[in-house]
């Protein structure tokens, strides 16, 4: 097969070279931002009058055709071909002729795969966010009724303080919405249009380079060809963001493994999202979410691995840069099907408020609401109450009740200081209602927080 580029050469090249070299059997994911791409580009020449009406309408209906085939998946794909977008010219001249070789005037491969690689990840961190957004609706939904849900906040995964149930997903849900504005930023940053820069310098034809950035949805044409034929920095924000959110993701994996331990019992996981075990009848494994975790390892493996791709690259374009689509695609619908099965797997699995509650009944958890109504109502220096009420933990543990449920007496016979209203401040709901300052757990807290990513939703 002759090659395209093959006018200097000899001899064939060794089919292990085209095997080696080739990127068509990952890149044809692209076609679509080609097709687009070679349009606007073909309608921007012949403004330009640099192609005809005529060669303009056979472009235009042999690129429908060409599309036509891959969708229909009639299209040949051939490693001879090297990359989608010889094979996708060369098919287009084989239906049109003449005027499908005049194509690549004012262009190179190097602007062709930036732009087709930029529009893919811009449409990408779209979805990506529509995504997010119905992540943090199911997290709003399941957070809803228990504003009320007393359970355990922890730290150093050991009973702190009661919060409820809602306060905690709204944490996530903070995290998901800082993962949005992420993806918005990057798409913001990156929206330039590379076509027309040709293979690094730019082109002597007279060009419109904004008339086909418009075209294909750009705010703007870049700045620099040499740095834009070789600016990866929108793939490697993809890398980023997509590792951080599934780093969070993986945290909110992480509780949901624990929470549906026997020790935890704080939820079950439905029947349609667990696992079962082969050897052992009665297990019910948290698959789901241990894949979450565990697939956050190789999205973080695929953005260490076009930053060491791009590392010591001279400009500008280097074949290097073709091993950055992979990794890419992997973080993407890695990420995408992760949202889709973490968002049923919460609106399917049922809250244990039961055993949220029992687990609030070890640990002392009221501990930092004696110490702060000794000094609040006993006029007491916080110090000093913090050792009072350590006094008090004591005496629980060796009586082998929690300190929510100590008696006026024996915390009157601790310090005599104490009032016999104390009881009333050492309740776990009194304890988590207690937290009213702003962005706190107390409950009209928690739903401030729920109505202010539910307006954040809507906008
Ligand atoms: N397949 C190549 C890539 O993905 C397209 C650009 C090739 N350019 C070149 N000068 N060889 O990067």
């Amino acid at each position: 097969m002759q090659k395209m580029w093959a006018g200097r050469f000899s001899t064939q090249t060794a089919s292990l070279l085209d095997q080696f070299n080739a990127s068509i059997m990952f890149d044809r994911k692209l076609y679509a931002e080609d097709i687009e791409g070679s349009i606007a580009h073909a309608r921007m020449l012949c403004a330009q009058g640099i192609l005809n009406i005529e060669e303009l309408e056979q472009i235009e209906s042999g690129m429908a055709q060409v599309r036509e085939e891959i969708e229909s998946e009639r299209f040949e794909w051939r490693i001879g071909d090297e990359d989608l977008h010889m094979a996708i010219e060369k098919r287009l001249t084989e239906i049109i002729g003449e005027a499908g070789k005049k194509l690549h005037t004012a262009r190179s491969r190097n602007d062709q795969v930036a732009v087709d690689f930029r529009r893919y990840v811009l449409r990408k961190n779209r979805e990506l966010m529509l995504q997010l957004k119905a992540l943090i609706a199911a997290l709003l939904e399941v957070a809803k009724p228990h504003t009320h849900t007393l359970l355990p906040g922890m730290t150093h995964l050991q009973h702190a303080q009661p919060i409820n149930f809602a306060f905690h997903l709204m944490a996530y849900a903070s995290m998901f919405k800082r993962d949005i504005e992420r993806f918005e930023s990057s798409t913001k940053r990156n929206n330039i249009s590379p076509l027309g820069c040709a293979a690094l310098a730019g082109t002597p034809h007279n060009i419109d380079r904004s008339m086909s950035a418009k075209e294909l949805g750009f705010d703007s044409v870049s700045i620099n060809c040499l740095d834009t034929v070789s600016d990866r920095d929108f793939a490697l924000e993809i890398l980023f963001n997509i590792s951080t959110m599934m780093m969070h993701i993986s945290r909110l994996a992480e509780e949901l493994i624990l929470w549906s331990s026997y020790e935890f019992r704080f939820v079950e996981l439905s029947d349609a999202y667990s696992t079962g075990s082969s050897i052992m009848p009665q297990k019910k494994n948290p698959d789901v979410p241990e894949l979450l975790r565990g697939k956050t390892g190789r999205v973080f493996g695929n953005l260490m691995g076009l930053l060491t791709v791009m590392k010591g690259l001279p400009l500008a374009y280097n074949k290097d840069t073709q091993e950055d689509k992979e990794g890419v695609f992997d973080s993407v619908e890695t990420a995408q099907i992760s949202l889709e099965i973490l968002k049923e797997a919460l609106l399917s699995m049922t809250v244990k408020p039961h055993y949220m509650y029992q687990a609030c009944k070890v640990g002392h958890l009221s501990a930092t609401d004696l110490a702060d109504y000794l000094v609040k109502h006993c006029g007491i220096p916080f110090r000093e109450a913090h050792h009072i009420t350590g006094r008090a933990v004591a005496k629980a543990e060796e009586l082998g009740i929690d300190l929510s449920d100590m008696d006026f007496e024996t915390l009157h016979a601790i310090d005599a200081r104490i009032h016999a209203n104390v009881t009333e401040f050492l309740s776990i709901e009194h304890s988590m209602n207690a937290r009213t300052s702003e962005g706190g757990t107390a409950t009209l807290r928690t739903m401030e927080q729920i109505i202010y990513f539910e307006h954040y939703l809507k906008d």
